[in-house]
């Protein structure tokens, strides 16, 4: 099944399904007939995994770090640096196969190697499916925070092979949740609909919702920034659990909390009835998503985290559900967000 990015000249599509990966070179070889050159890049580990068999032997294939450790500038460095040994040119295409963080990088390493060639991804995470691989937005990482260097760089196609989903380890699965639970909250579907939509569903809903944001806002000056939604307390949350360096908080279980916080706060704020905050918690528990802040997190610190998200502007912005729908709040009331919170962190 195919969901398109529709960006004028620069739509694509996004092709998901069982086994879909085999179909990846000969898409590039369609799409792109003067390229002679395929690089792929990936990580050791996706690199062993037995999904990884789609990649032809005589395809060159660069690894990158694991994880968060591909996103800064000296993994960029090393893998623009084998791209010219390779000389790669502007007619050839890098093949991205991973998560969100080897999508993100390669996706800005051909957004700047020769100001700019084709990428296509294969995602190979949850996360990577339903949000990070489509949509354009590359980003590498700075001490100061997440994802604080990148450009806007549509690849030419992605590519959300199910299969590859079987390797994925479970805590890697429930982040993915995380997301999706954004999506069908951001959708307003019912939740008595959750226990009978399949897994390969939930992603197609994801896909579909962000095709369609990001095919009317691609530069996210307005609506796009919806699917920030849950994302302010979960970005500071989660970068202060970077910061402490131990059990790292994965991004989507930072937002399924963030998402229960944002009800609280769109209740407390008079926008919502109480029912937002049932239908979110159900959402959440269905798919196995926990709400609790970690403890050892200071309440003033996770506040001044979330003003300082790159997102927020300088002030307490968050995307809150509201009778007309939802929409981002700026400049909330820092008192209600310090009592909202430290009374969600109560119920634990
Ligand atoms: N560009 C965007 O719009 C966007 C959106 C959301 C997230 N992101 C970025 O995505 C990153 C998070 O993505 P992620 O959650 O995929 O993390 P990730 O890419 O770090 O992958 C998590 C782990 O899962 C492993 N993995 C991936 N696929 C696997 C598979 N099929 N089998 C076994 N192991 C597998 C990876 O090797 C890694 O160890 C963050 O850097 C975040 O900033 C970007």
């Amino acid at each position: 099944m195919n969901v398109q990015i529709a960006l004028k000249d620069r739509s694509y599509d996004v092709v998901l399904g069982q086994g879909v990966r085999h179909g990846v070179l000969e898409f590039i070889r369609r799409a792109r007939p003067r390229t002679k050159t395929v690089v792929v890049v990936t990580s050791t580990s996706l690199r062993r995994q037995a999904w990884f068999d789609f990649v032809d032997d005589g395809l060159s294939v660069l690894e990158v770090p694991e994880g968060e450790a591909a996103k800064n500038f000296s993994a960029l460095e090393a893998l623009c640096e084998n791209l010219a040994d390779l000389r790669l040119s502007r007619d050839d295409v890098i093949l991205s196969v991973g998560g969100g963080a080897i999508t993100d990088m390669a996706g800005f390493g051909a957004a700047v190697y020769l100001r700019g060639i084709d990428v296509v991804h294969v995602a190979t995470s949850l996360v990577g499916q339903v949000d990070a691989a489509i949509g354009g937005k590359t980003a590498i990482n700075l001490a100061a925070g997440k994802n604080l260097v990148g450009a806007f760089h549509q690849p030419l196609g992605v590519f959300c092979d199910f299969e590859t989903l079987e390797s994925l380890p479970e805590r890697e699965r429930l982040s993915g949740m995380g997301e999706i639970a954004k999506c069908w909250l951001l959708e307003q579907r019912d939740v008595s609909d959750l226990d009978t939509t399949s897994l390969f569903e939930l992603i197609e809903m994801s896909v579909r919702l962000k095709a369609a944001i990001v095919a009317s806002d691609e530069l996210e000056n307005g609506r796009r920034a919806l699917l920030n939604y849950g994302h302010t307390l979960a970005h500071a949350i989660e970068a202060l659990a970077l910061q402490r360096d131990t059990d790292e908080l994965r991004h989507g279980e930072a937002v399924g909390i963030g998402l229960a916080y944002a009800a609280r706060l769109a209740y407390a704020l008079g926008r919502v009835d109480a029912d937002a905050i049932v239908a979110h918690d159900t959402v959440l528990d269905q798919l196995g998503l926990h709400r609790s802040v970690p403890d050892d997190l200071d309440t003033m610190d996770i506040v001044r985290a979330m003003g300082h998200d790159k997102k927020a502007h300088h002030d307490l912005t968050f995307v809150l559900a509201g009778q007309g729908g939802f929409e981002v709040v700026p400049g909330v009331d820092p008192e209600t967000v310090v009592r909202v919170l430290e009374s969600f962190r109560g119920e634990a």
